[in-house]
């Protein structure tokens, strides 16, 4: 069989070529997912082949995503790769963590280590790929800043022109200045995440720009080697739980799509139960998981995790099915509990941008509830790095950060700078 996109909506399941520049089915308007080449060879010799490719300097083999390339649908593309290296991003135990979190271990996957410090790097090499296969020129995203700093960073590899579209001052200096500095032509729309969605799909079609949001299939392909290399690095040992952040929820859809094919490919013998964490401003399919019903989006989401400030998620189909067939569950955090979570990972060496510190401040309320266990083998994905926003780490520290609302946040584990005169003994008083 070769690599097709098809229909996610049961009902129509309908097969387009993989060359197709389509986003949504064209006749039911469904969600679409690519589906790769079944390999020849058996998990066992995957297994080992992606083993030794880490061994390897060829830039493919280097990627910790296309050295996954048997379960993407890019086969003979060989020629068309752009990549950065990403992947290779570390496992973390983080005992401080589980500690706060009254667990007896936590690790965290740090998609923070990537080229330009997301997860989005993962999604971004397929998807620019996926252009330069069909000759684009010039390929555009709305995003929440994450997105945008990788898809600029991709394009300017790959030679082709990056237009990004950004929510006006609701993105961090930190994502914004890296698609500046790759040259990405930005635009600062006065509407949300959703609205300016809306507007970029139109444009696209009536432009002929490639979208590169998480609706186009190639980047949930990319993103779901995160798993696989995840599953990798443990000796293919399937931990309990995975859980991450939610906004757009591409990364669900993402991380359920790679974990079924593992399990159906035989590669694991069972699935981890996958959770979650949406910021209580912005939490649509909290809400829609807990209730059922039509999916009614939040129509002005608000959080200071600007990456997950999204009020109406495209892919909450594809999310909604991952989630059951993972048995899983969806969790939302306040503001408070995703700042004073954040803090505890930095106070682990590790650190990490507002958003993915819901993941800890999630489980801490599942383990509370009793939904997660304590003696849990949890795997936590971090997304982005904690310099992706640095403005949100000197307000918690120095107690001025306000939630929307203007409700100020506590600084529970503040550690603020302290000024000093240029005076050796008073410092020397002052250290103690
Ligand atoms: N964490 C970070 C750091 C993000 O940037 C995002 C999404 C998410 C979590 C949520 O992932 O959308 O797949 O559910 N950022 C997008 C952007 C929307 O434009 O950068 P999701």
């Amino acid at each position: 069989m070769n690599s097709e996109l098809i229909c996610i909506n049961p009902g129509c399941r309908a097969r387009y070529s993989i060359t197709d520049v389509i986003y949504n089915c064209p006749q039911c308007d469904g969600l679409l997912e690519a589906e790769f080449t079944a390999p020849q060879a058996t998990p066992v010799e995957l297994k080992k082949a992606w083993r030794e490719r880490r061994m390897c300097n060829r830039p493919i083999d280097q990627s910790g995503v296309w050295r996954y390339r048997e379960m993407l649908p890019f086969d003979g593309q060989e020629a068309h790769i752009v990549t950065l290296r990403e992947g290779n991003t570390p496992l973390l135990p983080a005992s401080r963590a589980a500690e706060y979190a009254g667990l007896d271990g936590i690790t965290f996957k740090h998609q923070g280590f990537n080229p330009t410090g997301s997860f989005k790097d993962n999604g971004m090499t397929c998807g620019v790929t996926q252009a330069v296969r069909l000759g684009m020129s010039r390929v555009a995203c709305v995003s929440t800043g994450n997105t945008s700093a990788s898809m600029a960073a991709y394009a300017a590899a790959a030679g082709l022109k990056p237009l990004i579209f950004i929510p006006n001052g609701n993105i961090s200096y930190g994502k914004l200045a890296q698609a500046l500095e790759y040259g990405a032509r930005t635009f600062q729309v006065d509407a949300n995440f959703d609205q300016i969605l809306a507007l970029v799909r139109v444009l696209a079609e009536r432009l002929g720009i490639y979208l590169l949001n998480s609706i186009n299939p190639f980047r949930i392909e990319g993103q779901k080697t995160i798993m696989i290399e995840m599953l990798d690095q443990r000796d293919w040992v399937v931990p309990d739980w995975v859980v991450l952040p939610g906004g757009n929820l591409g990364n669900i859809s993402a991380f359920g799509k790679g974990l079924r094919e593992l399990h159906d490919g035989g590669f694991i013998d069972r699935l981890p139960r996958v959770a979650v964490v949406q910021a209580e401003g912005a939490a649509p399919f909290y809400d829609f998981m807990q209730e059922g019903g039509e999916f009614r989006a939040v129509h002005h989401p608000e959080t200071l995790a600007t990456a997950i400030k999204i009020g109406d998620p495209v892919s909450w189909p594809k999310a909604q099915a991952e989630i059951l067939a993972t048995k899983g569950v969806v969790e939302r955090v306040s503001e408070q509990e995703i700042a004073d979570a954040k803090a505890i990972i930095g106070q682990c060496g590790i650190g990490c941008e507002p958003a993915s510190a819901a993941t800890l401040a999630g489980l801490r309320k599942l383990r509370a509830s009793g939904v997660v266990a304590k003696n849990a083998d949890v795997v936590a994905v971090l997304t982005g790095n904690v310099l992706k926003d640095p403005d949100y780490i000197y307000r918690y520290h120095t107690g001025t950060l306000d939630a929307p609302g203007g409700v100020r946040l506590k600084s529970t584990f503040g550690n603020a700078p302290v000024v000093v005169p240029n005076d050796e003994d008073e410092i020397a008083r002052l250290i103690g």
